[in-house]
């Protein structure tokens, strides 16, 4: 089965869809990990971001792996090209330079096959921004989860505090969220936007617990209906 959680930064997809994948048993894919591992493999390299084939061609060639610690199931690091990148891909730098080699029809198409070839694997929730429309139209359960900006722009700082990484200033991360959200809406290939069929989930002034159960609500009904 897969559970496709697509909505903007900062909604609360990652720990979402890790929690969900915890309590169902489930595999999960962070896609947007991979549009950043690129992201900065690009930065590194020094390749313009508008060179779409430059872009595509390490997309193509540079092996992203998911890295787990001993005896855990869900995955805590990503490489690329052999290189631990799972801080240096959080940066502000990166968050940035990744939406623009987002929007790369190229590199779209090569993390395309790679998503689907690990999302067919087994059960899976992934999440994203194209999932339920691109990805995995197909998916049993889609949900999009957005929060308001500022709420989201609050529980980025906090991210990043904990981390060490990443911007502390509430007021430019706001500026830098709505202007990613922009980009991310607004570009030709496969734009941020809900599947028609997706459930639509504003997790503003919710408990994050009473998204989680909502979600492996719908996956237990999906799995109910489909063993009928
Ligand atoms: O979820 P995130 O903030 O780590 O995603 C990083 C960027 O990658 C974000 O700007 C949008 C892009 N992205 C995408 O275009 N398609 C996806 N399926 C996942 C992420």
């Amino acid at each position: 089965m897969i559970v496709a959680i697509d909505g903007p930064s900062g909604a609360g997809k990652s720990t979402v869809a890790k929690a969900v994948a915890r309590e169902l048993g489930f595999s999960c894919l962070d896609t947007g990990a991979m549009y950043r591992a690129v992201a900065w493999r690009a930065v590194q390299d020094g390749v313009p971001f508008d060179d779409d084939e430059a872009l595509g061609a390490i997309a193509r060639t540079q092996e992203i792996a998911f890295t787990h610690q001993p005896g855990e199931p869900l995955p805590s690091g990503v490489s690329i090209g052999g290189a631990d990148v799972t801080a240096a891909i959080r940066t502000a730098e990166i968050d940035r330079a990744v939406s623009p080699v987002s929007a790369a029809p190229s590199v779209r198409a090569a993390l395309l096959d790679q998503q689907r070839r690990i999302g067919r694997a087994g059960d899976y929730v992934v999440e994203g921004r194209d999932i339920g429309t691109t990805v995995f139209p197909e998916a049993e359960v889609k949900v999009f989860l957005t929060a308001s900006d500022e709420e989201r722009a609050h529980r980025r700082v906090r991210q990043n505090v904990d981390r060490g990484i990443g911007s502390i200033d509430y007021d430019e991360v706001l500026a830098d969220l709505r202007a990613r959200d922009e980009r991310d809406s607004s570009r030709a290939a496969s734009p941020l936007r809900p599947a028609d069929d997706a459930v639509m989930l504003d997790s503003t002034g919710r408990f994050i617990e009473d998204i989680i159960d909502e979600i492996c609500g719908m996956a237990r009904d999906a799995a109910a209906r489909s063993s009928r």
